[in-house]
């Protein structure tokens, strides 16, 4: 599409928007009685309209009925995990018996390499992104030593090369081939958080399952955001959070990928808790634990009903909208934000885009790397009414939710950001 720099322009594309109609469905956050612009939704997102009635209706079964509501709920607690999977496994690109939502995701990260990354005394090493998000790095770096190997041997973390802020998938596939006899695992954030860059999931994969590694995604950043084929791409297993682009608000409940071809397999060990017991004989308290088939023999506690309802408002507006027609606007969305960021005079003075400039290797957030001043025009964006995401030491994330981003305000943005660095360009030179 040809952008126009103009708001004219903004809002005639927000008059063509197929899901302009969503954006009534979330509570946009007013600060100070003042509405804002929130690009932060791949920090929290919004609240659904829907998610209060939803949490009404378990906390008025649960006032009637008690511990009855487990078989006569009008979602029966029991069933609880079995209400999101049909849309989780739409959204991942798997089988519904691939996908559960349980716990948190580094609790989920935890359950997967307890079964995934199984060292040996030759083959022991993963291989991830450097910089991953903090509470990865430590798991890593636990799970590593658990099986007392030293973080510093067994981790191999990818720097993008120098100059460059993305890393080039012919780089990790070197790097594979390079390790590929000591090789245990790789895993990968699919979106990386700082960066927004989107890793070429199939050829990664391939790449670790030649060298006779394991493969696992973190789609923290991912899940609602990009289109997945964890099934098709052969994928073993990946976590998310859902208080992200899945708006289950915050803390909302994790989920977990674990592919078919693991689904009945015995050999796979695990940490076992009731949940993941086969259904068929959970209350019968007996010793010896047989897993359910797929990922729902990876649950270890009883699902927390209170945060999977607002799990469930959400994800209907997922169906509703349709994830294809979410990622055509979202790139749409993106594209705009950049072209206006690049419109503007001297703009390379300023920033630089780290995130990939093509849109296929990216979500919806553009990570800014602001060459001065950065903290201050940040801060003068907050005063604004902007919400975005400030990283030190020098990065503004700024992530357009095509579910409730307008182009109007992606305009009205960048309107702010120019204003807010020349009057500081216009201080600084007096
Ligand atoms: C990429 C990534 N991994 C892990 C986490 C931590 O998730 P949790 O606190 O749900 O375990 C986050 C949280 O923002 C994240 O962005």
């Amino acid at each position: 599409m040809n952008f126009e720099n103009s708001l004219n322009f903004a809002r005639k594309l927000d008059k063509a928007d197929p899901l302009k109609s969503f954006r009534k469905k979330f509570h946009l956050p007013r600060i100070g009685g003042k509405q804002t612009f929130y690009f932060t939704g791949n920090s929290l997102g919004l609240q659904p309209k829907s998610t209060k009635s939803l949490l009404n209706q378990e906390l008025s079964d649960w006032a009637t009925l008690g511990v009855e509501g487990h078989f006569h709920a009008r979602h029966p607690w029991l069933y609880y995990h079995k209400y999101s999977k049909k849309t989780l496994a739409g959204l991942v690109g798997a089988k519904p018996l691939e996908v559960v939502a349980m716990n948190q995701l580094t609790v989920n990260l935890h359950l997967m390499m307890t079964s995934f990354y199984r060292p040996t005394s030759s083959r022991y090493k993963i291989i991830s992104e450097a910089g991953a998000f903090s509470s990865d790095q430590y798991a890593f770096e636990s799970q590593l030593k658990l099986h007392n190997i030293n973080p510093q041997e067994g981790l191999i973390e990818l720097k993008p090369r120098p100059g460059e802020h993305t890393l080039r998938t012919e780089d990790i596939l070197r790097a594979i081939d390079e390790h590929r006899d000591q090789l245990a695992l790789v895993i990968f954030g699919a979106v990386q958080y700082y960066s927004g860059q989107f890793f070429d999931i199939k050829t990664i994969t391939e790449a670790g399952h030649r060298a006779g590694a394991n493969v696992g995604f973190d789609l923290a950043h991912a899940i609602g955001n990009v289109p997945l084929s964890l099934h098709k791409h052969n994928v073993d297993f990946a976590v998310w959070c859902s208080y992200k682009y899945l708006n289950s608000g915050p803390g909302g409940i994790a989920g977990a990928f674990v592919h078919e071809k693991h689904a009945n397999n015995p050999d796979l060990k695990r940490l076992a808790g009731w949940w993941g017991h086969h259904e068929k004989d959970r209350f019968q308290m007996k010793k010896g634990f047989i897993p359910m088939p797929g990922a729902d023999g990876w649950q270890v506690s009883n699902f927390p009903v209170i945060s999977g309802a607002a799990h469930l408002a959400s994800l209907q507006i997922f169906e509703d909208a349709g994830m294809k027609n979410i990622r055509k606007k979202s790139v749409l969305l993106t594209g705009y934000l950049e072209f206006l960021l690049q419109s503007i005079e001297n703009h390379d003075k300023h920033f630089v885009i780290l995130t990939n400039a093509n849109p296929q290797e990216r979500g919806c957030q553009l990570s800014i790397l602001m060459k001065q001043n950065g903290k201050k025009i940040f801060n003068k964006l907050m005063k604004a009414g902007v919400i975005a995401d400030w990283r030190e030491p020098d990065v503004i994330r700024v992530a357009p939710v095509p579910l409730y981003n307008t182009f109007e305000e992606v305009f009205q943005f960048v309107e702010i950001l120019k204003k807010a660095s020349d009057r500081l360009e216009r201080s600084d030179a007096s």
